[in-house]
């Protein structure tokens, strides 16, 4: 892969000489959906599937982006003098977005740049591609111009800029499991204290697979701000009945006492499912250490009907994904993952299983449906590297 890589930079750069080639993956969460931005929990891993990134700094101030998964656009050009946050869907906004955020936190790059990348995370599949590129852009520049940051700060870097210059309102999950990712183990994140601690995954006879709908989601365009406004309303009217800072703090009996000051219906049921969620990756996460799989297996179930009817974050493509996975023997647990609105699920699928997964998931899928959802068998790895 370093190869073909360091080959293809060339072609496009004029030579490879003085290149390095990184690597950041993706990630699944496998519970604790959209808790992140509520002071909850979360349980995400990276993955062995990722972006890779060639690069090398110029003497002058340019930057020459150019991917791999977009060739059609060619060699993009601009400087590290004119960035400024943009909107617009453009995937160099999110190494661009990445430098400009370094210099906002003192960090200024005063050269260019020549970067060249290759994901094979399927894009806008839930599995973050954008966190992971930004996780990526960050890392090269610790690598490249020498800058003090941990492996945290990347991620805390990497979500300020998501924030700041694509206007995408993201929690910390995503870039912090990519930043802190570790082989074979998930991360259980107090996203309220920044407290974490790493648990192993240890699938005895089965495996994650993920299912991925096809329908192509955008966090932007998404309703992922509204959903996120409506849990600020409803803390601001929780808290004028009890003391505290964010729904991850309530338990579920304590919700059950003051939700009544949420004072619209939908707000309250946003607000429950974050409470409950909240609980459900304590409880999950507990259950792992006993290596009580299935209940951490029902306990994603759950998720993910507290995701569809109180989150009303999943739609046709995920639940019928997730409904089907429920009907097939050897399936564990399968719930959506991300943000929601299409993208991925996730399901523990017993070894002999997942054939059968497979085939009757994605029949059902395609008639239901009228397209087909691609699987894949994946693994947990490690955070950035260089290769
Ligand atoms: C997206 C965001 C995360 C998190 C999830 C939902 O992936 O980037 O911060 O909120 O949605 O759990």
């Amino acid at each position: 892969m370093k190869e073909k890589l360091l080959q293809k930079f060339a072609e496009i750069f004029g030579d490879s000489e003085g290149a390095k080639v990184y690597f950041a993956p993706g990630r699944v969460n496998l519970i604790g959906e959209h808790t992140d931005y509520n002071g909850g929990h979360v349980f995400p891993c990276a993955l062995t599937i990722g972006t890779y990134g060639v690069a090398r700094q110029r003497e002058d101030k340019k930057l020459r982006f150019y991917s791999m998964n977009f060739e059609q656009l060619g060699v993009l050009e601009s400087g590290v003098e004119d960035l400024k946050p943009e909107k617009e869907a453009a995937w160099t906004n999110y190494p661009k977005g990445v430098i400009w955020a370094f210099g906002q936190k003192g960090f200024e790059v005063t050269r260019g740049m020549d970067l060249m990348l290759y994901g094979n995370i399927p894009n806008g599949s839930g599995l973050s591609s954008s966190a992971s590129v930004e996780v990526l852009t960050g890392f090269i520049l610790r690598d490249q111009y020498g800058f003090p940051v941990s492996n945290q700060d990347l991620a805390l870097i990497g979500q300020f800029s998501e924030n700041r210059f694509n206007g995408v309102n993201c929690g910390i999950m995503d870039q912090f499991s990519i930043a802190m990712g570790k082989k074979d183990n998930a991360i259980f994140l107090d996203t309220g204290t920044m407290e974490f601690e790493y648990a192993p995954i240890r699938l005895e006879g089965a495996k994650l697979v993920i299912a991925c709908s096809n329908k192509k989601r955008g966090l932007g365009d998404s309703k992922y701000n509204e959903r996120r406004s409506e849990c600020e309303t409803a803390l601001a009217q929780l808290q004028e009945v009890v003391g505290i800072e964010s729904l991850g703090d309530l338990t579920e009996e304590q919700f059950e006492r003051y939700s009544s000051a949420v004072r619209d219906e939908v707000c309250r049921k946003r607000a429950r499912h974050a409470v409950l969620e909240n609980r459900r990756t304590v409880r999950a996460v507990e259950a792992l250490k006993r290596n009580d799989i299935g209940l951490f297996g029902q306990l994603m179930n759950d998720s993910h009907v507290s995701l569809r009817d109180d989150y009303e974050v999943t739609g046709i493509e995920l639940d019928t994904l997730v409904e089907e996975a429920w009907k097939v023997d050897g399936v564990i647990g399968s719930r959506m993952t991300g943000a929601g609105f299409g993208g991925c699920t996730v399901s523990i699928v017993k070894d002999e299983a997942i054939e059968a997964f497979q085939e009757k998931v994605g029949k059902a899928y395609l008639e239901k449906v009228g397209y087909t959802a691609d699987f894949y068998v994946v693994q947990i790895g490690d955070g950035p590297a260089v290769l």
